[in-house]
């Protein structure tokens, strides 16, 4: 019985290892394709890019991004990281989301999941993936939406996140960047995968159009930075919300709306950062519109018909 389970073990090491090596040959490949494929990017042009973008020093940023749509980014995650860092320079603030779940219910009822800081990466791709690996890094403690800082404000920015009461509420980061007067930044990704909307609806709890999230509030298992083992507070999203909501890939229509909503009422600034897209906003403008469109019956659940009765122009 017990070699049976020797073997069992020993075939699932093994497949480990050669389905990294796999993954590690195909990103390669993908590399070289990219390298030969898109414009090729220095720091130096993501700099100039940045500071035509609007990015200053002393900015205090959150910043979401997709790696591949900005060309071919000469030292890869890092360049980007260190860009952004020498324009905000050591009086600003970096912040990226350092998610380590897709699925807020699915971590709760996992009673293996045990979310510790310096071990659990990230699902949000290879910029953050690649922060949590810088020194001086802050990380929040959350079981599913931890983020990372570096710069003057990192430890205030994620230092409460598991005493707040809720994921994105009062004590979250983005509520404490939101008191810091903070900008939000994109780079190739548009204005769905911003954690903005879910603030509003945590901070307007039970005054949110709809009750998006669960009635469960589970206790879910972390690290903290001392090792010692805590308990955090999580309230999921309720996932019969997910087909409808922006994050969901049928909803290009919301997804559209809200960018062309967000430029034409002149708060999101756009601009060319390498070959990608980039935009800047203040976060707490960005959060005033977001009151003034639930106002109006416009929330990231908007059906089709819902966004007809309130036309952008
Ligand atoms: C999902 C998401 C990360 C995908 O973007 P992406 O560019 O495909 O992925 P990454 O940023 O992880 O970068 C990896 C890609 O860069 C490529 N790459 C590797 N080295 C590179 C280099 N030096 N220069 C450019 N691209 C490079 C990789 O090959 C890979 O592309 P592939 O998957 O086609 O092979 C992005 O679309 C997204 O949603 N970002 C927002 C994340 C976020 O903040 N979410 C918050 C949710 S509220």
């Amino acid at each position: 019985m017990r070699i049976i389970f020797l073997k069992g073990a020993n075939m699932r090491f093994i497949k480990r290892i050669i389905n990294f090596i796999f993954r590690q040959f195909k990103q390669i490949e993908r590399k070289k394709e990219i390298k030969k494929t898109a414009p090729r990017i220095e720091k130096t042009n993501l700099i100039d890019d940045l500071r035509a973008l609007g990015l200053k020093r002393g900015d205090i940023v959150l910043f979401h991004s997709s790696l591949k749509s900005i060309g071919y980014v000469v030292g890869g995650a890092r360049t980007v990281i260190e860009a952004i860092l020498e324009v905000i320079s050591p009086d600003g603030t970096l912040m990226i989301p350092t998610y380590s779940s897709n699925s807020m219910l699915k971590t709760c009822l996992n009673k293996d999941y045990c979310f510790d800081p310096r071990e659990t990466d990230t699902v949000l791709g290879k910029i953050p993936s690649t922060f949590l690996k810088m020194p001086n890094i802050h990380r929040s403690i959350h079981p599913t939406h931890s983020v990372a800082a570096i710069g003057k404000y990192a430890q205030y920015l994620t230092e409460a996140h598991h005493f707040a009461l809720s994921t994105f509420g009062y004590n979250s980061p983005w509520e404490r960047l939101m008191k810091l007067d903070g900008k939000m930044m994109g780079i190739g990704v548009t204005l769905w995968p911003v954690p903005i909307y879910h603030v509003l609806e945590d901070m307007m709890s039970d005054k949110f159009p709809l009750p998006v999230r669960m009635k469960e509030t589970y206790m879910v298992k972390c690290r903290d930075w001392f090792n010692k083992l805590i308990e955090v507070p999580v309230t999921p999203l309720d996932p019969k919300y997910k087909k409808i909501r922006i994050d969901n890939e049928n909803r290009q229509d919301l997804r559209t709306y809200m960018w062309k909503e967000y430029i034409h009422a002149g708060i999101v600034k756009t601009g060319k950062v390498g070959a990608a897209t980039g935009w800047i906003t203040s976060i707490n403008k960005f959060y005033d519109h977001l009151i003034l469109l639930m106002r109006e019956g416009i929330t990231i659940y908007s059906t089709p018909e819902e966004l007809k009765k309130r036309p952008i122009w």
